[in-house]
């Protein structure tokens, strides 16, 4: 059975310092939950001391971005090949890539290409956003990006990916607007049936799908609850420790009522 993931995106908050102190924070309210996985993504900056800090059993680290190519004259960057010991994870396609470092369909299918070849983890970020999402075009939006970035895997790397669906009217950056519960649910089985009609059925059982926008302690669960839903991307409540673990006990208990229910 798929695990619930609870992944944390810091954004560019906090010195390694502050960093260091929320680490602590999450350590001492968060237990070892077996049926769920916690994914901190801290900035470039905190990757390193972070992985030297961090107990495993309870957490995982992810980038927020890195470059393309393993390695070469390209100043300011980071590889995926260099973030190897260091994440776990990696989140591609974030909005806040695309709309404000103009991030394209195919730079994201390269980096999405180039994480699964030094075995990290790609977190591939889509949605529409607001004039989009009035136009009706939310499912072409959704398509053209899921199958651009995935267009150079294998179904055995998509089926380890994970995608979150993070409409961009949802996300705190940009308007904040909070979806509905309802509103996400087809959008999830979209996602899925775009993956099973690539890939095949099974590639789509697999494939972790998560929902970001704004998420917090007190609407976690709803979005949580959703039939595919494998979890939530938390931006703004995750530098919060005590929200972010309320989410964290929120996707236990989600996850432990799915395992009641498959038991009979
Ligand atoms: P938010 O961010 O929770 O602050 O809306 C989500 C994200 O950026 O992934």
């Amino acid at each position: 059975m798929r695990k619930k993931l609870v992944v944390g995106n810091w954004k560019m908050h906090l010195n390694t310092s502050q960093a260091s102190l929320l680490l602590h924070r999450l350590h001492e309210r968060i237990k070892i939950y077996r049926n769920i996985e916690v994914v901190l993504a801290p900035t470039m900056l905190v990757l390193q001391p972070l992985s030297l800090q961090i107990d495993r059993r309870k957490f995982r680290l992810a980038a927020q971005n890195a470059y393309s190519k393993d390695e070469g004259a390209f100043t300011g960057e980071v590889s995926f090949t260099q973030l190897r010991e260091l994440a776990h994870y990696a989140i591609i396609g974030h909005s806040e890539r695309r709309i404000y470092f103009h991030e394209d369909l195919d730079m994201i299918r390269d980096k999405v290409t180039a994480a699964v070849r030094n075995d990290i983890t790609p977190i591939l970020c889509v949605g529409e956003t607001k004039a989009e999402h009035r136009a009706g075009e939310t499912k072409q939006v959704l398509h053209d990006q899921i199958t651009s970035a995935v267009s150079n895997l294998t179904a055995r790397e998509v089926a380890e990916m994970v995608i979150a669906y993070e409409p961009v009217w949802a996300i705190s950056t940009f308007q904040g607007d909070l979806a509905k519960v309802s509103q996400i649910q087809p959008m999830f089985d979209f996602i899925r049936n775009q993956i099973s009609e690539l890939y095949g059925k099974r590639t789509a059982d697999k494939v972790r799908v998560l929902y970001g926008g704004s998420v917090d302690e007190n609407t976690a669960r709803g979005y949580m609850d959703l039939q595919g839903c494998d979890g939530v991307l938390v931006g703004g409540a995750s530098i919060n420790y005590h929200k972010f673990s309320e989410i964290v006990k929120a996707a236990h208990r989600s996850q432990t009522a799915v395992e009641d229910k498959d038991n009979g």
